[in-house]
Parts: structure tokens; sequence; C-alpha cells
């Protein structure tokens, strides 16, 4: 964190201290308006995490036992976790091989107990939501997208998903691109429907107004603590996305020659990479790692396993089609690290390690 917003995050929590208003105070206020301006979006709120908002938004659109929820299964737990809390199950479509949901799979996993589909933007790489949002319209379903790893993110066409979606979510981990330790926003199609959603976040309770229960709700509040983290972050937001971009094609360029034994990864311009996400041959994938933890070179813990593979999940999934893809991308994927946490040096020397792994395998006989 730079000196400059250090100063600022501490000035804001100075204040909220002097005058002990550390939740439902001013600054939540300041950060949602904000994050209204730069996301071009009024209709938000900010919550306590991206699995509370994933949460909300399948509550607000009415989701409850018994119903389906199409979805993917490569991904953090959240999203088939909070489908499995509201008694729907989870209905598994495969991906395309840049991690995105395969939308041509989406008409064999459509059942009359399906209420909507619940899209994740994996590693900042958006989804086709021009194309999803007819296929919604037809069937009648709702769309919420999980944006906690792609914040600002947007269409090929240059639209926000919110502008084919329901319900868009993100996160403030202290993994995302925005951090607040823990935090998330919403972003609804309606005004309407984000007074439903906050219901659901303060105690069933709609905003600004105590103790009248509209709904059975639960306590996703961020406090402004959190938001006093956030402020000072979103002015260098757009920044430090421009590096993540650079780097994300220094990687690119890097491991380029190295296809097809390496599959690299798509991007739009409108994509908001988080990570890099490279897959290797199943057989050079624990080398890679090896030689890159050998040379103290970062990378992020890719997910070992799709959802489904999961005892806990794998009773409850519904699984209409093939899920090789997910089921390949635990044992394939390395996740290199973007943003200011790695320099330019350090990218070069990861692409060493790529080339001279992958060198050494060709000119072995035993994995030829
Ligand atoms: C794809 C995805 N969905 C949901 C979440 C949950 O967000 P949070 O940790 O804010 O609850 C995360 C990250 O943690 C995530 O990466």
């Amino acid at each position: 964190m730079s000196r400059q917003r250090t100063h600022q995050t501490l000035q804001l929590i100075e204040t909220l201290l002097d005058t002990q208003k550390l939740t439902r105070g001013k600054l939540v206020a300041q950060a949602e308006a904000k994050l209204t301006t730069l996301l071009e979006h009024p209709y938000l709120a900010l919550t306590s995490s991206g699995t509370g908002g994933i949460h909300v938004a399948l509550l607000a659109l009415g989701t409850q036992h018994g119903d389906e929820v199409i979805t993917t299964s490569y991904t953090f737990s959240s999203s088939v976790n909070m489908i499995l809390q509201t008694g729907a199950r989870p209905v598994f479509v495969d991906m395309t091989s840049d991690f995105r949901m395969d939308l041509s799979q989406l008409e064999k996993a459509v059942s009359p107990r399906t209420k909507g589909i619940l899209v994740t933007d994996l590693f900042g790489l958006v989804n086709d939501y021009n194309r999803l949002h007819h296929f919604a319209q037809k069937h009648r379903l709702w769309v919420v997208v999980d944006a906690c790893q792609a914040l600002g993110g947007k269409t090929t066409d240059g639209k926000l998903p919110i502008s084919y979606a329901d319900i868009v979510v993100s996160s403030f981990f202290e993994t995302k691109h925005i951090s607040t330790g823990e935090g998330g926003v919403i972003l609804a199609k309606t005004p309407e429907l984000l007074q439903r959603a906050h219901t659901y976040i303060s105690h069933g309770q709609p905003r600004g107004i105590q103790y009248q229960y509209e709904v059975a709700g639960m306590n996703y509040r961020p406090t402004d603590l959190q938001a006093a983290v956030l402020l000072p972050q979103l002015t260098s937001w757009a920044k430090e996305n421009s590096l993540r971009e650079e780097q994300f094609k220094l990687y690119q360029a890097l491991l380029a020659p190295l296809q097809p034994q390496l599959i690299l990864p798509t991007v739009t311009p409108h994509d908001v990479p988080a990570v890099y996400p490279v897959q290797v041959p199943q057989h050079l994938h624990a080398q890679i790692l090896a030689a890159l933890t050998a040379q103290q070179l970062p990378y992020k813990p890719q997910y070992p396993k799709a959802l489904h593979e999961y005892p806990v999940y794998a009773s409850q999934a519904v699984k209409p089609t093939s899920l090789s893809r997910s089921e390949a991308f635990g044992k394939r994927t390395v996740l290199l690290l973007l943003g200011p946490s790695i320099d330019t040096q350090t990218i070069q020397r990861i692409g060493d390690v790529f080339t001279q792994v992958t060198a050494q395998a060709s000119n072995s006989p035993e994995t030829s």
C-alpha cells in the first residue's frame, strides 16, 4: 500500500474512532456513492462479504427449497455453498477452455425446477452475458453474476454484466482487486430489487427503517471500518488494473513460444484479470510448481478439484453434462500473480522457469 493511501486510511479510521460510529455511519454511504460513480450503476450496496452478497442475491430473487440453479464447478465454494443454503440444488455445466461457462451446454441443464443461472467471472474473465441473457429470457430464468474476482469487468460489447443480469456480486476479500480484509458489494438491476436485497442484508429491515421486519433476514452489513479501508483504494483502482493488464501481456509474450504445450488464457480488452491462469501438461504440473518454489518465485494455489468432486457437494449435485474440462483444470492450472506485489523482473524469471521445465520435458525420452 502506498504511504499516501495508508495515511488517508488512518485519518479516516481516526475520525471513526473519535466519533465512535464504527457501523451504520457515513463512510459506508460515501463508499457506495463513489462506487456508484466508478461502476456507473446507481443501485448498489456494500455487504460484509462476497459470500453474504451471493446469499442475499439468491434470497432476494426468491430461491427456495427444491429449486435448481445452473452453475459451474471449477470455482471457489461460495456460490455452491449459498445455493445449498437456500435449499436449492446446483446443476453443473462444464466450462470452456478459457475458464468461462460453456453456454452451449445450458439447454441440457434446464428442467422445470430451474429458477436461475449463477455464473462466475473466474479469474476476472468475463462471460458472454449478451448470449446468456437471451437464453435466460427464453426460459424465464434470473441471472446472478459471481464477479467476486472481476470487479468492474465488462462484456465484449463494453457493457457491465448488470446490463444483462439481475444481480452482480463482487468481493473485497484480501486476495481481490480491492481489499478491505472481508467485504463485498452487490449491484441490483432495479431499485426494488436492491431494496429487497437490503432487507436480507440487515435483519429483515428495509434500509434506514428500524424494527420493521419484512423477511427473515441476516446480518451481512459492512462496517464503516471496512469503508475506511475501501475509500482510498478506489482512487488507485484504475491504475492498478492497468498494471495488471501490462503484466498479463508480459506473461503472454514470455509463454507464447511454449504453445501448444501450454494453453494460454484468452482475454478481451474488457476483462479485468485477477491472476494469469496458464494450463500446463498434467505430467509437468507438479514439476513446474516445484521449480517455482525452489527459486522462491510466487504463484497462487489453484483449486485442486472441481466442487462436484468433493463428497460434500457430490451427493447434492446434478450433472446433466460431462464436466471433463472443469475436472482437468485442477490438475493443469498454474495461477501466476498480477498486481503491485510482483515486478517485471520476477515475471521474467517465472517465464524462464516455464521455458526450462518444458524444454527439459521435450528432451527427456521418459516423457515423450
Ligand atoms: C469466485 C469467488 N466467489 C465467491 C467468493 C467469496 O467472497 P468472500 O470471500 O468475500 O466471501 C470468492 C472469494 O473469496 C471468490 O473468489
